[in-house]
């Protein structure tokens, strides 16, 4: 694991890795935090972070490896095309399958959230000792297969590139 501004990190080390999946922060381009800082006039508004596109557009040009940047469906329309599965968007360079797997997080608020999330990341968050909100970083956590799927279609796809490399020689 490497503790370090991810931004940056991956615009100093992308040309190190096969795979690259990046999930930046969603709450600037999220629908929910959009309608609710539109009906709560003293709520803050803040720029949507572009951070999320600096990052697709720097991959589509100069990454040669197959690569996800995942976030929410924005407010607004995508600056740039993405693939869109469930409550997500995928921008990436090889197509995602039409469905990513058949769990579906039920969307629970209160009390009973932090719960929820446990059952269906099947993990105990409340085990975390750190300082951050733990029902964020569950909140925050991609589904394990929708990422297990996507990574292996990826994999697939770079394993039929080199048989066909080795088909060639
Ligand atoms: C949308 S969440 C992604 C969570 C991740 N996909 C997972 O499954 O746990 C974005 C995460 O990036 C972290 N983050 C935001 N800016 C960052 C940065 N510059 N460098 C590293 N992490 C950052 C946030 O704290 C948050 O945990």
């Amino acid at each position: 694991m490497i503790v370090a501004d991810a931004h940056q990190y991956l615009l100093d080390h992308y040309n190190e890795f096969d795979f690259i999946w990046s999930s930046p922060p969603c709450p600037t381009h999220s629908r929910s935090n959009f309608w609710a800082s539109k009906t709560v006039d003293s709520r803050k508004k803040v720029y949507p972070d572009l951070t999320l596109y600096q990052e697709i557009i720097f991959l589509q040009n100069w990454y040669s490896g197959k690569w996800v940047v995942e976030n929410v469906i924005p407010y607004y329309e995508p600056l740039i095309p993405a693939q869109k599965r469930g409550r997500h968007l995928y921008w990436t360079n090889f197509k995602l399958p039409s469905d990513l797997g058949d769990r579906r997080l039920a969307i629970i608020s209160g009390k009973k959230e932090f719960k929820g999330l446990c059952d269906f990341h099947e993990y105990d968050f409340s085990k975390y000792c750190g300082s951050q909100n733990k029902t964020k970083i569950a909140r925050n956590l991609v589904d394990y297969e929708a990422g297990k799927t996507i990574f292996e279609t990826a994999l697939g796809v770079i394993r039929k590139k080199d048989v066909r490399q080795t088909e060639l020689f």
